[in-house]
């Protein structure tokens, strides 16, 4: 049975999008209902009735968190809500070069979500824009597998 996925973006420059995008032709392809949202363009009651969420964001400045995320971080900080019906996973995309700060905004958010009662499934993909990688063609194969091992065939996650 396809499972409900939101997919919330935080980008400077577009790549997150981009990669989402494709994450969502993916998961529309496997025979899941999939929405790509972009951080703010959303408020913190898109959690509300919980189910399954991916977070893709690129990391700016040293660490921090792109700045069409930054409300939607700060909102979910300073009200704090219980999200224990969510499960999410991470797509941080990052730059290697950048040390301690190696995709830091995803990792933010990780721990936000976490501490808000949220359980993560997976490890969080990192993709280094150093490594010459192409972020859309490992996004679009972590989030297969994903899907598959995490979330299970019967959509029980
Ligand atoms: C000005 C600038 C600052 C950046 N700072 C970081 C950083 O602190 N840590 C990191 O891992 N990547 C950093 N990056 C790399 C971006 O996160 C990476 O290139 C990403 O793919 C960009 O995605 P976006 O187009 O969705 O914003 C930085 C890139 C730029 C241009």
């Amino acid at each position: 049975m396809g499972m409900r996925i939101k997919l919330l973006v935080g980008t400077m420059t577009g790549t997150a999008e981009l990669v989402a995008q494709e994450v969502q032709q993916t998961l529309q392809n496997g025979g899941h209902e999939a929405e790509v949202l972009m951080m703010d363009g959303v408020g913190i009651d898109v959690f509300g009735r919980g189910g399954v969420f991916i977070v893709c964001t690129s990391t700016h400045g040293y660490g921090d968190i792109p700045d069409n995320a930054v409300e939607f971080f700060e909102t979910l900080e300073r009200r704090r809500p219980r999200l224990d019906n969510v499960v999410y996973g991470v797509i941080a995309l990052g730059d290697g070069t950048y040390g301690e700060n190696f995709c830091k905004a995803g990792a933010r958010f990780d721990e936000l979500l976490s501490k808000l009662g949220a359980r993560r499934a997976g490890k969080p993909l990192q993709h280094d824009a150093n490594s010459g990688d192409v972020p859309e063609e490992v996004a679009t194969q972590w989030v297969a597998e994903w899907v598959q091992e995490h979330l299970g065939s019967d959509g029980a996650a």
